[in-house]
């Protein structure tokens, strides 16, 4: 008898054809029913494969009681209860590196398109509004000489520092581990997290999003950055008052803002949507072909892994024995 996988979504066919070779495979999507409801109907289900965008709660995970892996289509897993999971045995894997590149360009890419306000740009060309090159015209930021606060120098973190460096940008940079190792090869500048804040011409957020440091960029510290400042959050929506960001940015109290992710996904602050100064992109980070497709063999290797009785090679670090 084949084992029971579910997964959430459809995604990449080439993965979905090596789960259905393998095992008895479900796809909730496809089913007409809710995760629950299968769960329900299937409680010899082994392996759950999710999405970012479900909500693997307790509820869910007290429905497959033979659950031996949850492994999730990306890299954040804020949406699972890890600490729940753990207590229950069962592993929880992510897809992190294969997406690393994808997403720090997708970083860049908000970067140069707030600093150069190019969707502005683009929008009032559309309309007829360009009359023709002129002197003062669309004037923006340039990143040479100007300094990048990276928040949360990780895998993305560091790629991004690495790209931004290229553009002349100057490297300042909070993490809870600090990297001796990148200030001497790069000359990256290590800081407390309120002195980025407050240096920083653009501020990148790149830490993972979890319950002790939601709104960590609330009112008081959206405060302390620059007049003519950017922020840039392609990490996790909840990790910013999403309302007082808008309030600011609609006050001209920052430059603009460069958004791959939101508090409340798919909705988007209502006030976001009618400025200029502010770059939305529909959480694209990990959206090119090829991290795609890593990131769904990843879910597959780490299935087959746990079913093998190997150490699944993408474990949280939460899930791993002391
Ligand atoms: P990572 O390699 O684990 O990097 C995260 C870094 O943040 C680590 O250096 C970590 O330090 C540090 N950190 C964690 N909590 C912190 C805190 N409270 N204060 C300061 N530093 C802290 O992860 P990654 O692969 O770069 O991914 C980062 C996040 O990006 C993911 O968790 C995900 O939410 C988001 N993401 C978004 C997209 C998108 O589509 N927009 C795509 C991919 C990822 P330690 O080494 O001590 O843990
Ligand atoms: C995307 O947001 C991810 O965490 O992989
Ligand atoms: C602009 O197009 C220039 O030639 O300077």
């Amino acid at each position: 008898m084949k084992r029971k996988v579910i997964l959430t979504r459809r995604y990449q066919d080439e993965a979905i054809r090596q789960l259905k070779e393998a095992f008895d495979l479900i796809i909730v999507e496809d089913s007409g029913k809710t995760l629950p409801e299968i769960l329900k109907e299937n409680s010899d289900t082994e392996a759950l494969i999710s999405f970012l965008s479900d909500k693997i709660d307790k509820e869910i995970i007290d429905l497959a009681p033979n659950l031996k892996i949850i492994a999730n289509y990306a890299v954040g897993y804020n949406n699972i209860d890890v600490p729940y999971a753990v207590k229950k045995g069962i592993p929880v894997t992510n897809t992190p590196e294969v997406l690393t590149k994808a997403t720090a360009d997708l970083t860049m890419a908000l970067i140069l398109a707030v600093c150069r306000r190019l969707v502005e740009g683009d929008e009032l060309l559309r309309q007829g509004k360009f009359k023709g090159w002129a002197a003062n015209f669309l004037l923006g930021k340039e990143l040479d000489g100007s300094t990048l606060g990276i928040i949360g120098m990780g895998r993305i973190g560091q790629a991004t520092a690495l790209r931004a460096a290229s553009f002349g940008l100057h490297i300042i940079y909070y993490d809870r581990t600090r990297k001796p190792e990148l200030e001497t090869k790069y000359g990256y500048e290590y800081k407390a997290f309120t002195e980025v804040v407050k240096e920083a011409d653009i501020v990148s957020l790149h830490i993972p999003s979890y319950p002790e440091i939601r709104r960590l960029f609330n009112k008081d510290v959206l405060d302390l950055m620059k007049k003519d400042a950017v922020f840039i959050n392609a990490a996790r929506g909840d990790l910013v008052d999403e309302a007082y960001l808008a309030e600011k940015l609609e006050r001209n109290e920052l430059f603009g803002a460069g958004l791959d992710v939101y508090e409340h996904e798919p909705t988007v602050t209502e006030r976001l949507l009618k400025l200029k100064n502010v770059v939305l992109a529909p959480h694209i980070g990990s959206a090119t072909y090829k991290a795609r497709m890593a990131m769904a063999q990843l879910t597959v290797d780490n299935v087959k892994q746990v079913f093998a009785g190997i150490p699944p090679q993408n474990l949280a670090p939460e899930c791993r024995l002391p």
